[in-house]
């Protein structure tokens, strides 16, 4: 199973489920990610497969999700209880492990999209590409965005930390409950942070 065939098959299955508005914002982010991947001469043919995954359910009943994740018997944490739309990143993973699990490098595929929304302390490149250019793809827009934008071209990891804490603080703003992996993306990525300091 190549990427190719993937990406054609998730092409086809995007355009059916989702509207003209979250298309664009795949596009943006598939350029997003790319420019990244180029920059850090990253191999982009993963990430593409994960950004064109990452919202595919994002507009399915909230219902159809619940009932998802039963089927996958997969046990939504307490904020994913309390909005089930949290659930497109987790119900999207399981998806594409069941529907193309000899694809290479699934795992961490499947970790990046699983975990897009929340963040995590990813094992991969591909789950922190997938973050940030879910967050500063050209349709976004908030006052620390340009800064996040110049960031990823010159530090991926000190990006994704500046990207965690961004949504971190918008959270906490406006009284939103955090979700776990929030922590292991701050955790982690601090971690990173604090190794590469002691090296200078
Ligand atoms: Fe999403
Ligand atoms: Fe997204």
């Amino acid at each position: 199973l190549c990427y190719n065939t993937v990406a054609e098959h998730l092409r086809k299955l995007l355009q059916e489920n989702v509207g003209r508005k979250r298309l664009r914002h795949v596009e943006g982010a598939l350029h997003c990610a790319q420019e990244i991947c180029a920059a850090h001469r990253l191999d982009f043919q993963p990430v593409r497969i994960a950004v064109l995954a990452h919202d595919l359910f994002r507009h399915h009943p909230q219902e159809w999700l619940l009932q998802q994740a039963k089927a996958y018997a997969y046990q939504p944490n307490e904020v994913e209880r309390q909005n089930p739309k949290l659930l497109h990143g987790p119900i999207a993973a399981l998806f594409l492990e069941s529907r193309f699990g000899n694809m290479p490098h699934l795992q961490e595929i499947c970790e990046a999209v699983r975990y897009h929304t929340s963040g995590w302390d990813f094992t991969s490149y591909v789950g922190k590409v997938l973050f940030v250019a879910d967050g500063i793809e050209m349709g976004r827009e908030y006052p620390e965005v340009e800064r996040l934008r110049e960031l990823a071209r010159v530090d991926l990891d000190h990006c994704f930390l500046e990207t965690v804490k961004q949504q971190i603080h918008f959270a906490t703003r406006k009284h939103y409950f955090l979700l776990p992996g929030s922590v292991y993306a701050w955790n982690g990525a601090l971690r990173v942070w604090m190794q590469k300091e002691e090296k200078k």
